[in-house]
């Protein structure tokens, strides 16, 4: 199929330099496995996971037929003050999977929804327990909690926020960056820290504040979108600390790290601190239907219960027209159930480790390479930006690989693998050779 059997006056794309999309497009027609099909009926092997969703790999028949069955059964029914069988147990299932007492669910469609969702229980928790002045949050340098206004105003990507900065949260900080330059190389480990990341939070953020306003401390658990940002060993452990001794809540963005990127349920088991509520979307549906979510332990739930007001007054104003929908829901149950009866976290956990070595064998030494760092089924190399052209050089490393039949991700000046949890070393091989030659070919 040529590109202009479609027209493309119409689709405005998303995260995307449309200008230059539109002289050299790269559109997909199919997917089976780790593989897409072109328009222009190219190969291109899917080094992403497709933005880290697609943990089973492409056309999944369980899924499929688990979505084809609903459709034909129940198609959707209202969120609102009813329910669909699917959406119990999804969260049943979900609930089952995470630590602790993280057993209620709250369902929303995306990241982004799910980040807004999590901030507004946090202020609705804090109220029904009488603390309402409890209205800061917190997020960290280079976070990303997606597009809406909350997760905007803790998120910390520059170029995210430059423009909307007069419509962004008013009482938000946020923490410092947690990366050392000294683990620029990091494998298939926790880096180690001369440096305390969180003192900063202790002596200055929280005291400026006062921590009895505090309402939320909100991060990745590994910073994914800024480019594979691993945290010091220690560090989520103490912020756990931190927040339980000022009754600030720990919210987990797990969108990315979530269902066996980590090559555990969550990133949450990986580093072993229970946060209070616990963000997903992406993989719970292996990408292929919209739905994400927050898990929130017992005592934010019980507490919203626990209200003077009559039955029929509804606790926590907030809700999305398709939270909990069942088609979504039907997904991520068989999506959930592939996962576990292939297997396929502890595979990720495995075949990270060998993307990780391919990584630092192959890309120790090429030019303009500043550093590695691999851990769970990820993996990213970071480039010396281009003189005046931040960003440049990883964006045409990423065309070049496109063109040479491999989808990977820029970031900034970084490009990150993280494919499927089905990947197969060759297919590793394929991706890091053709990003080795294009990083040379980059020079
Ligand atoms: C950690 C994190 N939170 C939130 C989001 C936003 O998710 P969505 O694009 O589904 O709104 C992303 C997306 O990559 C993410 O990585």
């Amino acid at each position: 199929m040529a590109y202009n059997d479609f027209n493309m006056d119409s689709h405005w794309l998303p995260f995307t330099p449309n200008r230059a999309f539109r002289k050299d497009p790269r559109v997909f027609v199919g997917a089976d496995g780790m593989q897409f099909t072109t328009h222009d009926g190219r190969k291109v092997i899917d080094g992403i996971s497709s933005l880290w969703c697609v943990g089973a790999g492409h056309r999944r028949l369980p899924i499929n037929e688990a979505i084809k069955k609903q459709l034909d059964t129940l198609d959707y029914a209202t969120a609102f003050q009813a329910s669909n069988d699917q959406a119990f147990l999804a969260a049943e299932k979900i609930a089952g999977m995470a630590p602790g007492d993280l057993n209620k669910v709250l369902f929303c469609n995306s990241g982004s929804e799910a980040a807004d969702t999590s901030l507004k229980v946090a202020l609705a928790y804090h109220r029904a327990r009488g603390e309402g002045h409890r209205n800061v949050f917190i997020g960290r340098e280079k976070g990303y909690h997606g597009v809406g206004f909350g997760g905007m105003s803790v998120g910390g990507i520059p170029a995210n926020r430059k423009v909307y900065g007069g419509a962004l949260l008013p009482r938000v900080d946020h923490l410092r960056f947690m990366h050392d330059p000294a683990n620029a190389y990091i494998h298939n480990q926790e880096p180690e820290s001369q440096e305390d990341f969180l003192l900063e939070l202790e002596n200055r953020i929280l005291p400026l504040h006062d921590p009895s306003n505090v309402a939320a401390i909100i991060v990745e658990p590994v910073a994914g979108s800024a480019g594979w940002y691993l945290p010091p060993k220690g560090y989520l452990k103490r912020l756990r600390e931190i927040c339980d001794k000022h009754g600030i809540l720990l919210i987990f963005d797990e969108v990315i790290t979530g269902f066996g990127r980590m090559g555990t349920n969550f990133g949450a088991d990986y580093y072993g601190v229970v946060p209070d509520m616990l963000n997903f979307a992406k993989c719970v549906t292996n990408g292929v239907i919209p739905l994400g979510g927050v898990i929130c332990r017992d005592k934010l739930y019980d507490a919203m219960m626990k209200t003077d007001a009559p039955e029929h007054v509804i606790e926590f104003f907030h809700g999305y027209t398709y939270s909990g929908h069942p088609v979504a829901c039907a997904a991520a149950v068989a999506t959930l159930d592939l996962y576990q009866k292939e297997g396929l976290f502890p595979r990720a956990g495995e075949m990270g480790k060998v993307l990780g070595d391919a990584f630092h064998s192959t890309f120790k030494g090429l030019p303009n390479v500043i550093g590695i760092r691999s851990l769970g089924l990820a993996a990213a190399v970071e480039l010396a930006p281009r003189a005046g052209a931040p960003g440049k050089r990883a964006y045409d490393i990423f065309v070049d690989c496109f063109k040479k039949g491999a989808l990977v991700r820029p970031a900034g000046d970084v490009v990150v693998i993280a494919p499927p949890y089905i990947v197969e070393k060759s297919d590793i091989d394929r991706l890091v050779n053709t990003l080795a030659d294009s990083i040379k070919a980059h020079a």
